[in-house]
């Protein structure tokens, strides 16, 4: 059984105060859930401060990026053995919002998915279509071509990848995708791990919805077998949405 996991994308969001108070007023919120990870990725500027909040609680520390080499002249950038430094467990790799505004490409993505895994981060990485590719009925050749490239010549083992399934349009939109057409695509997803890598390391790998993820919609995602979880954007930024998206099946 995969363990369903929430994951909060804060994005640009949040300075150090307002970090705290969230872990302040989100920890209690989670008292007595069982079965479920959560983990929150906040700005660079916070992992410090959220590392010593989240001591001692269920919830893990994950960072929004990386780059690709461990240390030296590559100004503004952060590597992983320093994420690791901050406590940092998982790393999310290839957001839209980072191929789309700042251009990183797929072999980009490639170079910081093997950094992570090097460094024993367990990279998220994030794969989906535009519109115009859903459209054009290209959605699932489009994410079958994202994992050969994001992938290549990285060599897995069972629980060291996470992935989440983000259609670009369904992304701060407010319009989330279909449970059905997720659910679809998800197991499209697995069918293609299990053809580059194998079965087993396709059934290991949790593979995550994000687009508008709410309170109001979560349990009809989880409700789907393939579904294993979320990475949550702007329902993430408030402690309550959040705590109840984690606490989905008592809705
Ligand atoms: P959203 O963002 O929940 O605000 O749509 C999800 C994401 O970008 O990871």
């Amino acid at each position: 059984m995969r363990k369903a996991l929430f994951i909060a994308n804060w994005k640009m969001n949040k300075k150090i105060a307002e970090a705290r108070k969230f872990c302040e007023e989100f920890l209690p919120l989670l008292d007595n859930v069982t079965d479920v990870e959560t983990v929150i990725c906040p700005p660079f500027t916070c992992l410090h401060v959220l590392s010593a909040a989240l001591q001692g609680s269920p919830v893990k520390l994950g960072a929004q990026d990386l780059f690709w080499e461990d240390k030296g002249a590559y100004t503004g950038e952060i590597s992983a053995s320093m994420l690791l430094d901050a406590a940092c467990e998982f790393v999310i790799v290839g957001h839209s919002e980072r191929r789309q505004i700042v251009g990183e490409n797929d072999t980009v993505i490639n170079r910081k998915l093997k950094a992570a895994l090097d460094a024993s981060l367990l990279p998220v990485l994030c794969i989906g279509e535009t519109l115009q590719e859903r459209e054009n009925s290209m959605a699932m050749e489009v994410v079958k071509e994202q994992l050969h490239r994001d992938l290549r010549d990285i060599e897995l083992s069972e629980g060291q990848l996470l992935i989440a399934y983000e259609p670009v349009w369904a992304i701060g939109t407010g319009v989330n995708a279909s449970s059905d057409d997720v659910r679809k695509m998800i197991a499209f997803v697995r069918e293609c791990l299990a053809k580059m890598f194998s079965q087993s390391l396709a059934d290991s790998v949790r593979i995550l919805y994000g687009g508008s993820v709410n309170e109001e919609n979560i349990k009809m995602f989880l409700s789907k077998e393939e579904i294993d979880g979320a990475l949550v954007g702007g329902a993430s930024l408030q402690a309550e949405s959040f705590a109840k998206i984690v606490r989905y099946k008592e809705i």
